[in-house]
């Protein structure tokens, strides 16, 4: 039977945070690897870290635990989530989209989702972007799985999961950038549990199956924000080629990962910025 969820209720959560800003977003953004620099460019915000906020997922590596920012971006009033819990880390998927549920229950109505991902489409190049059209959860397992949170629905319609208008906000935006350096695909997001990489067979099947780039990450984050009627933005970092499809002798290594992402994350907090001021 099911186990009793141990988690707070998020509007509890929600009303913590709303008693220590007069902020009230209606934009949040999960940070991925590759947009860490949009933390240091919201100002005037009130900082929470996740270990003081009942329910939040605390990250195992020391002195990234993650931290909710509250406070304006170009003007505008954003949530930022900085620090994800991912699946591989041993959360389960209630606990690391739990934050998503917090977001909800302080006011926010859009969730941009950002990632790294290894790119499966041949038209994508290192570096490059791809704002999400759909997924496909290969995650072998599902957030909602568990008690239905009351009021909500567990059988969540996921037909137009990512919002399309969004999605062209998003290459509007790389666009305006008018850079050849700057280029945004669109495509679909493909979930795996990670930790490992993947293997060129799976990369093989993944590509047969219709995805275009493959992470470990946001495919939660999406179906939960749905279920709580957010609309939902997916942004990818393109920060390799995905497994056996780099070349000869080319393998997948985290390392490489981060430091493409750190190479990248001026140029994408650049294009998010030209997204929340199109949107804002
Ligand atoms: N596979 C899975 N997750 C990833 C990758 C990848 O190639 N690159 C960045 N995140």
């Amino acid at each position: 039977m099911h186990r009793k969820n141990r988690l707070p209720d998020p509007a509890a959560t929600a009303a913590l945070i709303a008693k220590r800003t007069p902020l009230r977003p209606g934009l949040g953004i999960v940070l991925g690897s590759g947009f860490g620099a949009i933390a240091k460019a919201v100002t005037g915000g009130r900082e929470f870290p996740y270990r003081d906020l009942p329910g939040f997922p605390v990250g195992s590596v020391p002195g990234h635990a993650g931290r909710l920012i509250i406070g304006e971006w170009l003007g505008i009033p954003v949530a930022i989530l900085a620090g994800r819990a991912h699946f591989y880390e041993g959360f389960d998927l209630a606990e690391s989209t739990f934050p998503i549920r917090v977001l909800a229950a302080l006011g926010v109505g859009t969730l941009l989702l950002t990632n790294a991902s290894g790119g499966i489409n041949a038209k994508f190049q290192v570096g490059d972007f791809m704002a999400l059209t759909d997924h496909i959860n290969f995650m072998g397992t599902n957030p909602l799985r568990g008690p239905e949170p009351a009021g909500l629905n567990r059988f969540v319609d996921l037909t137009a999961a990512y919002d399309p208008a969004l999605k062209d906000e998003l290459k509007a935006a790389a666009k305006s950038m008018k850079s050849p350096k700057v280029r945004c695909h669109e495509g679909v997001y493909l979930a795996v549990s990670g930790p490992s990489f993947e293997t060129p067979a799976e990369i093989r099947a993944f590509r047969t199956l219709g995805a275009d780039a493959v992470g470990m990450s946001t495919v939660p984050e999406a179906i939960v924000a749905r279920q709580c009627g957010l609309k939902v933005a997916g942004l990818s970092c393109i920060t390799n080629a995905a497994a056996g499809l780099g070349g000869k002798g080319q393998t997948v290594s985290h390392l490489d990962v981060l430091e493409l992402a750190r190479q990248r994350e001026g140029v994408a907090a650049d294009l998010v910025g030209k997204f929340v001021s199109r949107i804002g």
